[in-house]
Formats: C-alpha cells, sequence, structure tokens
C-alpha cells in the first residue's frame, strides 16, 4: 500500500488510508536576500524561493526519502515539517492543525515528532557522558521516574546496539557511528511516533552505514515509526524507504513507491538522477550534467528545461505542476518518460 501520497494521486487502497501526520498544501518559502552584485547588508532584496508550491502528504507509518540535488530545498522543507519556520504561504498542517501552532502548544508535538540531525556530533553537549544526553529529553518530557532513569538509559542504549559501558564515555571517546547511535537514541527517548532526519548516514563508511540502516529499518518496523528522511543517496532512499519524492528547485519533482520510481523514473531529472547513480550506496555525484540555474533567476515554463534532454519547445512556456500518473506515482512533466504518460500535469 501507497502510504504517502501526493494528493492528487488517484487512491487505490481498498482500505481507508492511514491518517495523515503532515500534510503540505502549495507551501512556499520565500527567503529575502540581497539582490545580485549587492553586499551581503544590502537592504535591496530580492525573494529567494527555496519552496515553490510543495504539494506532499505524509501519513501514518509511512516511510519517506526527500532526494534531490544541493540547494533543492531538502533542509528548508524539512525546517517547516519540524515547525522551526513558518512557510510563507500555503498550508503546512500536522494531524490536521497548522504545524507552528501545534509546535506552539505544549510539549505534544516536540515529543512526537523527533529529530536527527546531519551533524550528531555538533548536536551533542561534549561534556555531558551518554547517559547524562539520553537521560535529559526523558527528564524533559517527564518520560520516567527519576527511580526509573537509568533502566529506560540502558534499555535506550540497548535498543541501538552501543555497548552497555558507552553510559559512562564522552562523544570525543565515540567513533562516527556511535555518535549517530547516541543522537538516534536521544531521539527515541522522548517515544515519538515520527522520526524525521537529514543525512543521517552520510560521511560513514559503508559498513557503518549499512549498521545504521539496519537498525532505523527495524525501528521503523518495530515501533511503527513514520519516518521522513533525507538523502542523497539512492541506495539509502531505496533501502529505507517505501516512498520517494524528488526535489529540483524548489519542487518536487516525482513521487512514488521507490521501487516503481527507480525502476522506471517518469521525470527527466529523476531519470538524470539516477543514471548518475548506477551504483547505489555511493553519493549521487555533483552537478549533474548542465549547470543547476540560480533559484534567483529560474528559467522560464519548466525549471528544468535548461538542463533536460527531453525538452521540447512547450517546456519553455508552460510551468508543468504535479499531476497524477498511475499507482500513487505523480510527476511535474509535460511529457513524462514512462509510456503511460500522465495525466495532463496542471499547467501554471
Ligand atoms: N535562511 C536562508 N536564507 C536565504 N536563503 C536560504 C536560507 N536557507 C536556505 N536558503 C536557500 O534556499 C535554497 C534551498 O536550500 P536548502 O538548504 O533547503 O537545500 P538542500 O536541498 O537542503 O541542500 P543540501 O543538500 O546542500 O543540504 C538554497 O538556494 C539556499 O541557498
Ligand atoms: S516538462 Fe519538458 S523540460 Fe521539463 S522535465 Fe518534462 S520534458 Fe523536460
Ligand atoms: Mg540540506
Amino acid at each position: 500500500m501507497t502510504m504517502a501520497q501526493i494528493q492528487s494521486a488517484p487512491t487505490e487502497t481498498r482500505h481507508a488510508p492511514a491518517p495523515a501526520v503532515f500534510e503540505l498544501i502549495e507551501v512556499e518559502q520565500v527567503f529575502a536576500v540581497p539582490k545580485p552584485g549587492r553586499g551581503l547588508l544590502s537592504r535591496d532584496t530580492v525573494g529567494l524561493r527555496a519552496l515553490d508550491g510543495v504539494r506532499l502528504t505524509v501519513r501514518q507509518g509511512a516511510s519517506i526519502a526527500l532526494v534531490g540535488e544541493s540547494g533543492s530545498g531538502k533542509s528548508t522543507l524539512l525546517r517547516v515539517l519540524l515547525g522551526l519556520d513558518a512557510p510563507s504561504g500555503g498550508r503546512a498542517l500536522y494531524r490536521g492543525k497548522p504545524i507552528r501552532e501545534a509546535r506552539a502548544h505544549g510539549t505534544a508535538f516536540a515529543r512526537d515528532v523527533a529529530m536527527v540531525y546531519q551533524d550528531a556530533r555538533g548536536s551533542l553537549d561534549p561534556r555531558m557522558t551518554v547517559g547524562q544526553l539520553i537521560a535529559e529529553p526523558l527528564r524533559h518530557f517527564g518520560i520516567v521516574p527519576k527511580s526509573g532513569e537509568a533502566a529506560r538509559v540502558a534499555e535506550l542504549i540497548d535498543r541501538v546496539g552501543l555497548p552497555r559501558d558507552a553510559a559512562n564515555r564522552y562523544p570525543s571517546g565515540l567513533s562516527g557511528g556511535q555518535v549517530r547511535r547516541v543522537a538516534i537514541a536521544r531521539a527515541l527517548a522522548s517515544e515519538p511516533s515520527v522520526l524525521v532526519a537529514d543525512e543521517a548516514v552520510s560521511g560513514l563508511d559503508v559498513s557503518t552505514q549499512a549498521q545504521l540502516l539496519t537498525l532505523l529499518q527495524g525501528l521503523q518496523r518495530d515501533m511503527g515509526l513514520t519516518l521522513v528522511f533525507i538523502t542523497h543517496d539512492l541506495g539509502v532512499a531505496s533501502y529505507l524507504c517505501e516512498e520517494i519524492a524528488i526535489m529540483y528547485l524548489g519542487r518536487i519533482v516525482e513521487t512514488g513507491p521507490t521501487d516503481a520510481v527507480l525502476e522506471a523514473p517518469a521525470h527527466p531529472y529523476s531519470a538524470a538522477l539516477r543514471a548518475a547513480a548506477p551504483q547505489f550506496f555511493e553519493p549521487i555525484p555533483e552537478p549533474l550534467p548542465g549547470e543547476i540555474p540560480s533559484p534567483l533567476d529560474l528559467p522560464k515554463g519548466c525549471r528544468f528545461s535548461s538542463r533536460c534532454p527531453a525538452a521540447r519547445d512547450d517546456c519553455r512556456l508552460r510551468d508543468p505542476q504535479l499531476g497524477a500518473l498511475d499507482a500513487g506515482r505523480a510527476v511535474a512533466c509535460l511529457h513524462p518518460l514512462t509510456s503511460k504518460g500522465a495525466q495532463t500535469p496542471e499547467i501554471r
């Protein structure tokens, strides 16, 4: 069953779909940046559209990978999902309520939606032991009485595969993989139902990465976690996530079941990513052929037209929006690569 669906995609399940945890409806994020050629402190600004009409539904129990080149808007999207930034346009909902409101009221949102940061070492206070670091969120959210704290810390240390004696060590005495495990244990301490991660396994050797992926997969299965996972690596996306959303210059250009999308990409950008990473578990080399346009000066029509090998004349005039393809897939392309073709995507 497709768990994360673009709203416009047809629902082919016989059962009611799982409730939506997150819904992004035409979400925009525009940053004011100095006009090109002006100094950083210049008041003469222009709007940089880091997110441009993003539509995404993440359903309970889904695992969805956000994939795209540097600058495509993945972290900006994550900050909106976490309620750290309010979108400048559109609606961003958590269980039907505006995310910012949910975050502002009480601790329920912060308990339920846990984050694993890319810079795991930087997110840990080097003066605290692993035990103290894991106990901190337990205490903050009042998860267990003081008397049960040590036992719960030991359980979490065990659950993420750290050695028993790790509780007394400091982050400086841990390997890169162990530091990520501490970050995951801290995230799990609040007993969340949603885990959001930004490049949580990048920059590690292949075997450490594989061990962490196995851990995350086990956690997702055993705890029924909803997983939103940013990665540059299609292998990571394919291993861990049932669904994939491919981003290009602030927009989701293709989404659907990961295996189906990677086997037969419908968007020429997805196909280019796939071709650039023939071996899974290797980061996508950057940049792809052709220069990525400045987000301050997007091409007319389709934003991928300046790099697209399949571009035709109409692509430089019309801006395709996500449209349903088949089997829970959606694509923003006027001339998709799969034979079935998109159902006339909306045009802006
Ligand atoms: N606070 C900000 N102010 C101005 N521009 C920003 C800000 N945050 C992000 N941007 C711009 O928004 C665009 C998207 O950035 P974002 O960090 O979301 O990309 P990303 O996909 O996470 O990239 P990476 O893979 O390098 O982490 C980029 O052009 C970036 O320069
Ligand atoms: S709309 Fe045209 S330019 Fe854009 S991705 Fe599709 S074929 Fe390429
Ligand atoms: Mg990022």
